[in-house]
């Protein structure tokens, strides 16, 4: 591999160094081309851009290959836990016993929720989506824990990160029972994490409630899929607030509104709502292939394609395998599956799709999971929050304590050139 590349502009020859990552991926360093060309790049979207550089994940959108700090999604979601995956994301390394016990106790010294934060539950109406309610929430957290993290100190930075992962799950959880009309749960520290969640989302006051071990291996799992993916939209977005020294609340609260978008996280609640209208319209895949395909339809194949993934989104093969498991133990038939099946076989042979490389991803058979487990369909992408919340405080940790400059973009004027003030009556 060369050292440097080289840039002809205006006949003249600058050359930029060529930096190679860990896993030979080849970047080129332009962080002086204005400086020394006067010139900037042009990238809509980032597509070519790389931001940082990170030692969380490595992705590998050819080959599909997922990996937090070395270790495979594959081998992670079969032999770990969400908390201890938590820990490795966040920490770079896999905890010890003793590690994983502290970690979890410490996270119990704020699972306390300020009851003042119901206040502001109560000011949104019932209807409101879950995801407004949680960026809400989560920034209004700032409000009740004021201290600045001091990301010099591994002590604070700690406390912080605990304390994130404490309080979020609460709140995303309040989100839920908020919809419903039901009372506020507390989280129980005598409890597991995820054992947590499902009591937090679930239990009624009225009647005892048991954990199906199922349903809670299930969503443990989906939770390991879904908490790193290095430099996506919301991911990207909490470094961006997190690199202008905004608290952590406020920079994940900003990552929340940005995964909610349905060609992001809020795929998966768009999938489902496809597929139910799929099956509504009597279960003709074909016709809505058709439609994804058509340039002048704005229809597309929700939890198809991917920015990186141009192979199979090897979550997605874990969570279909999982939802066949899921469904089975549970004794669900739901026809859902069967149209997003039959959808995925058509399309995976369909030159259209093959040709731009679009592939089930992530979001395509989460939704159909969560629906089987109970989760009611607007609750999908606070479930993907729960989940991405270890990739995006390790990011933003990483960021700060590698103290990344303040991320401000350049830009290519194409507006009015200098013109004069015009008088109303010479408008
Ligand atoms: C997530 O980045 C991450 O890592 C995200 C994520 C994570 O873990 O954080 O993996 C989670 O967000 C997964 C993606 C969930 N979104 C969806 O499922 C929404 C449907 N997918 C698309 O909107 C789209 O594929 C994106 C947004 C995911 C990717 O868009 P790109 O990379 O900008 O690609 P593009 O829009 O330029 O599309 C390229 C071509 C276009 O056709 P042509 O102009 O070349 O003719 O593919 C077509 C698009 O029209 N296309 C689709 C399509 N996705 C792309 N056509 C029909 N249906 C689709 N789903």
């Amino acid at each position: 591999m060369s050292k440097t590349a080289i840039l002809e502009l205006d006949g003249k020859r600058y050359e930029f160094p060529i930096f190679v990552g860990s896993e030979n991926e080849v970047a080129i360093d332009v962080e002086k081309l204005r400086a020394l060309t006067g010139a900037i790049t042009l990238d809509p979207g980032f597509k070519n851009s790389g931001s940082c550089k990170s030692e969380i994940t490595y992705l590998d959108g050819e080959e599909g290959i997922l990996r937090y700090r070395g270790y495979s999604i594959e081998d992670l979601s079969a032999n770990s836990n969400f908390l201890e995956v938590s820990y490795l994301v966040i920490f770079g390394e896999l905890p010890t016993a003793k590690q994983l016990k502290d970690f979890e106790t410490d996270i119990r010294k704020y699972t306390l929720v300020n009851e003042e934060m119901k206040g502001i539950l109560d000011g949104f109406p019932k209807h409101a989506h879950p995801m407004g309610v949680l960026s809400s929430l989560t920034s209004a957290l700032t409000a009740f824990n004021p201290k600045v993290v001091n990301v010099e100190s591994e002590k604070d930075m700690y406390d912080a990160v605990c304390k994130t992962m404490g309080k979020f799950l609460v709140i995303a959880t309040w989100t839920y029972r908020k919809t419903k009309g039901y009372p506020l749960n507390y989280y129980d520290n005598t409890k597991g994490y995820v054992d947590n969640f499902m009591r937090l989302m679930f239990e009624l006051p009225t009647e005892p409630y048991e954990i199906d071990p199922v349903i809670k291996n299930a969503i443990d799992k989906l939770f390991i899929l879904h908490a790193e993916h290095e430099q996506n939209c919301s991911t990207s977005t909490v470094r961006m607030v997190g690199s202008s020294h905004a608290g952590l609340f406020a920079s994940i609260s900003a990552g929340v509104s940005a995964l909610w978008g349905p060609l992001h996280g809020g795929a998966n609640q768009a999938v489902l709502e496809m597929l139910e209208e799929i099956q509504n319209d009597g279960g003709d895949a074909e016709k809505y292939l058709d439609k994804a395909k058509d340039k002048n339809d704005p229809f597309r194949l929700m939890g198809f394609g991917h920015r990186v993934y141009k192979n199979f989104d090897p979550r997605a093969r874990i969570i279909k395998k999982a939802a066949d498991e899921v469904l089975a133990k549970l004794g669900v038939d739901d026809p859902i599956l069967a149209i997003a099946k039959k959808l995925e076989e058509r399309a995976l042979e369909d030159e259209y799709f093959k040709s731009r490389s679009l592939y089930p991803n992530v979001d395509f058979y989460s939704g159909i999971i969560y629906r089987a487990l109970g989760i009611p369909t607007e609750m999908f992408t606070v479930m993907f929050a729960i989940g991405r919340l270890p990739g995006w405080i390790a990011q933003w940790k990483e960021m700060r304590v590698n103290k990344e400059p303040i991320a401000r973009p350049r830009q290519v004027y194409v507006g009015e050139t200098l013109r004069s003030y015009k008088k109303m009556d010479d408008r």
